[in-house]
């Protein structure tokens, strides 16, 4: 069962108390939210930029039943895709749909529970290690597995990187147990078909949640979270563990090499789930910005933000020496970072990251944090006493000239409500405040990914 309670709030901090004898990851705003929701017409405070037409999405686990709440791992609850459409300034719809049918619910089938966006002209639920993406109508109605026309013979990721140059999607692709000794780097057309798929030789079968690509390289991030025996014969739904013994590195493949090509630079030992944009430097090395954690689930087995939080770190890999030089950005604990996709694979000034508020698993989200890679400077949208946002999704300005003219698109969760809205802030003027505020009339369970899909990118359902 999971616990649909609203959370007890610190009299003094309005944050939730953590309890130490629960799952923190069934609890609060952990926890699922019952059904599926269509309202129209949503409470608007302040102004939606009319310029945005199309649907704000969002994946996340929403565990209807959990058989052993005490194994239970955040990673895997049931996929649920939330989304509100806008139009002419208007919020004409929220809705929240389950990515799989009740049939297979039932059956223990956990569906795509990571991300979900538009690609080749429809809209996909993804997740990691195996299970293949969903395909969802307009409404967000699932239209069932769809392993890209067929083409798809593996496992996908929740993490494709696009290529707006060549309309790719580029993957890194692990599936426990079936692929023992590799991962696959699957290359996906702009016509919604596999072009290419490439063995990587991998030891220990670690997990692998995203990547990174550039105009020359797609990057590997082999690292030391690997699968555990121990944790799985005691019966945890999620088998992989920090592993001490095991180096780190980072490879890069040249995007039309073989996998006897990979550059591989070690690293100090680290995990990091979600790296911001990555690009070719002048000089020939290759710059990354990424959220990196001294370790990771060392001992929590039911998900990763009770210990070390994450910080915002620039790796600069020389290929040519194979060195990698780590740079500490901020000490800040800060996630799923995100920036203007028109400098995905290119320089890029501006990140965008949501707070992660360390040892307050019950209340995961802060602020909206924007940093200036150039400057070296960040400033930080605060949502008030109780409230936190969180993936900042950036859509870049009709109009825009500058890296920063977008706005950032992001659901803030209220404890003391226990309700949630989707907020808008200007990315070139944080301090400018939410410029609109949408009341949604349920609240979002935390969850992990989103994107902005605008109708002219989609096909009519
Ligand atoms: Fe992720």
């Amino acid at each position: 069962m999971t616990d649909t309670a609203a959370p007890d709030l610190d009299m003094a901090t309005d944050l939730p108390i953590r309890r130490p004898d629960a799952n923190q990851y069934l609890a609060g705003n952990y926890a699922a939210v019952d059904s599926e929701v269509t309202a129209h017409d949503l409470p608007v405070v302040g102004e939606i930029p009319v310029e945005l037409e199309g649907r704000w999405l969002r994946n996340g686990p929403n565990p209807e039943s959990v058989d052993d709440p005490a194994k239970h791992h955040w990673f895997l609850g049931t996929g649920m895709v939330h989304g509100v459409r806008l139009s002419g300034g208007k919020a004409e719809w929220y809705k929240n749909r389950f990515v799989i049918g009740p049939e297979d619910r039932a059956a223990g089938v956990f569906g795509a529970n990571t991300n979900v966006g538009g690609f080749a002209g429809t809209t996909w639920a993804m997740v990691e290690g195996g299970q293949p993406p969903v395909e969802l109508d307009y409404d967000l109605n699932p239209l069932g597995v769809n392993r890209f026309n067929g083409t798809l013979d593996g496992p996908f990721t929740a993490h494709p990187k696009y290529d707006a140059a060549t309309g790719e999607l580029h993957s890194m692709n692990y599936h426990w147990p079936d692929l023992i000794d590799h991962v696959n780097y699957t290359v996906v057309g702009g016509d919604g078909r596999v072009t290419k798929n490439l063995a990587i030789p991998v030891a220990d079968m670690p997990m692998m949640h995203d990547m990174s690509l550039t105009e020359k390289y797609a990057i590997v991030y082999d690292l030391p979270v690997t699968v555990n025996m121990d944790v799985l014969v005691a019966g945890y739904s999620f088998p992989f563990k920090w592993n001490p013994d095991r180096a780190a590195r980072v490879g890069l493949l040249p995007r039309n090499g073989t996998a006897d090509e990979i550059i591989w630079c070690d690293v100090d030992p680290c995990y990091v789930f979600h790296p911001l944009n990555a690009y070719d430097a002048a000089d020939g090395t290759v710059v990354v910005d990424l959220c990196r954690y001294d370790d990771l689930m060392v001992d929590d087995r039911q998900g990763p933000f009770a210990e070390a939080p994450p910080t915002l770190d620039r790796w600069v890999i020389d290929p040519v020496a194979r060195r990698v030089t780590e740079t500490r950005i901020s000490d800040r604990p800060q996630e799923f970072p995100r920036h203007n996709p028109r400098v995905g694979l290119k320089e890029h000034r501006f990140g965008y990251t949501s707070e992660i508020k360390p040892g307050q698993v019950a209340n995961l989200h802060g602020a909206t944090i924007k940093t200036d890679f150039t400057n070296g400077t960040s400033e930080a949208y605060e949502f008030g006493r109780g409230r936190g946002g969180a993936e900042p999704v950036f859509v870049p300005k009709a109009d825009g000239v500058n890296e920063d003219d977008g706005w950032i698109l992001t659901v803030v969760y209220d404890a003391t409500t226990d309700g949630s809205e989707l907020c808008i802030l200007d990315a070139a003027d944080l301090g400018r405040g939410e410029v609109a505020r949408i009341t949604l009339p349920q609240r979002v369970p935390f969850g992990f990914h989103g994107n902005w899909v605008p109708d002219s990118s989609v096909s009519p359902a």
